[in-house]
């Protein structure tokens, strides 16, 4: 086999790189492989317009569409990067049920649909990879694949979402979320309606694509708690930073249980306070990192940028190398076993906790909210009244000594209900 054909779905801001880097790297892949890449053809629905302006010879197959570029291309490798969920996904099976190889960096299509792409890669034998669904040019999927294969994954604590990441770290230096945002924007990594991103379904998505590739087991969007970035104010991180020396990451957290053949998995995306000298404060700006916590390697950190057409486009390409080295040594694909994934429940996970308040100013009231916390077995290690803001209700910050999520929980929801407690508040878990 002197050459291996490539067919790329979606020309976009991911497609166009991934092609301009296989054609610019043909030869030392092809040093590299002993075979050509060869890329055959492409799908989108500008084809014939982004063809000519990557300047691909006519030989390549131009095709409008990409389903019918999945059932007729003659192609051993398909790439799919259109984004979306229901074109991607029919995409996906008929490549899969042809037997032939898939690279996705679809994180949504994963996400979603992880029983039936899984499913049909299984029955057919067919390769998938997929490096540039989660944290774009960090090589981590692989890592976690094969680099702890004599070892145990115990858990993860990820950075997964640029642009919450870029929204805390520039309120850091006293830029407001919203001047953030639009910067984040303008620098081209934010999507123009950043609802899945602020909302954390964004990182939620990318951690059901890790805790699919640790342990088989599909975990399902919705079934596990997801915070975001909404409620967290310029107060928090102030106080955060300078009476706690303290950072606010929003992160990402699996922890790995059950017995092999039957994993479980404890997951949740939420802002988190993290001590200044904790790895996962240093990670600033755009930038994503995963700290892999194994049995035997210990704590291992992974950064770099999380999204953009160079990192996710160099994953996608390095996702074509792996797969036809192994379809030319014959290397079957990985053995994947479907597996039901039991969820443990994050309300025995013990931390301490921030939470702020918006109070009236009313006799009584902090004597109420103590109380409340008290009923749930939460002891306060701190409480800060601030000055009020301009009407009736003052700020109170709390932070808890160590405790579980559950009692937090009841705590907070007591809070909650209380008169003189506004709704707009903000609770975070804070690392040790
Ligand atoms: N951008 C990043 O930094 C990044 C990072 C990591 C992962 N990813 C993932 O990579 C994938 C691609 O992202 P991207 O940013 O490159 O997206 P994009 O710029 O929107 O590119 C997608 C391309 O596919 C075309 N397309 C989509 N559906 C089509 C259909 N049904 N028929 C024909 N053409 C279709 C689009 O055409 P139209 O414009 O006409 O719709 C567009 O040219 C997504 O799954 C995304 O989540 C992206």
């Amino acid at each position: 086999m002197n050459a291996l054909n490539v067919a790329v779905a979606g020309l976009g801001t991911v497609g166009r790189e991934a092609v301009r880097l296989l054609r610019a790297r043909r030869a030392e892949l092809k040093e590299r492989l002993g075979a050509e890449l060869k890329l055959v053809a492409v799908a989108d629905r500008g084809a014939a317009r982004e063809a000519k302006a990557l300047g691909l010879p006519s030989a390549v197959i131009r095709y409008k569409d990409p389903l019918d570029m999945a059932r007729r291309a003659e192609a051993d490798l398909f790439v799919e990067l259109l984004g979306g969920l229901e074109t991607p996904k029919r995409f996906a099976l008929e490549v899969l049920g042809r037997g032939k190889a898939l690279v996705t960096a679809n994180k949504r299509l994963l996400a979603h649909a992880w029983p039936e792409v899984t499913g049909a890669a299984r029955a057919s034998g067919a390769r998938l990879a997929f490096e540039g669904s989660v944290a774009g040019g960090i090589p981590v999927l692989r890592a976690l694949e094969l680099s702890f294969s004599g070892d145990r994954v115990l858990g993860v604590d990820g950075i997964l979402n640029g642009t919450t990441n870029y929204i805390l770290s520039r309120g850091e230096e006293g830029v407001s979320p919203a001047d953030a945002l639009t910067e984040a924007q303008s620098l081209g990594f934010a999507e123009k309606d950043p609802t899945m991103d602020l909302s954390g379904q964004d990182a939620a998505q990318k951690l059901s694509v890790l805790a699919g590739l640790v342990t088989g087991g599909w975990l399902k969007p919705g079934t596990f708690p997801v915070t975001g970035i909404e409620s967290v104010s310029a107060r928090d991180l102030s106080f955060a930073r300078e009476r706690l020396s303290m950072a606010v990451r929003l992160v990402g957290s699996l922890r790995f249980s059950g017995k092999p053949g039957s994993p479980a998995v404890e997951a949740s995306v939420a802002p988190t306070m993290v001590p200044m000298g904790h790895p996962l404060a240093a990670v600033r700006r755009q930038y994503n990192a995963l700290l892999v916590h194994t049995a035997s390697a210990g704590d291992l950190m992974f950064y770099g940028k999380g999204a953009g057409a160079g990192p996710t486009a160099s994953a996608v390409v390095a996702d074509v190398f792996v797969l036809a080295r192994d379809i030319r040594g014959g290397i079957p694909a990985a053995a994947s076993t479907a597996r039901r994934l039991a969820l443990t429940s994050p309300d025995h996970a013990v931390s301490s906790y921030y939470l702020r308040l918006e109070v009236l100013d009313r006799p009584g009231a902090l004597a109420r909210i103590a109380d409340a916390l008290a009923d749930a077995g939460v002891s306060i290690a701190a409480i800060h009244q601030d000055k009020a803001v301009g009407g009736r209700s003052v700020p109170v910050m709390i932070v808890t000594h160590a405790t579980p999520r559950g009692r937090f929980e009841r705590a907070r929801r007591r809070i909650m209900s209380l008169a003189a407690v506004k709704p707009s508040h903000c609770a975070m878990r804070m690392l040790a």
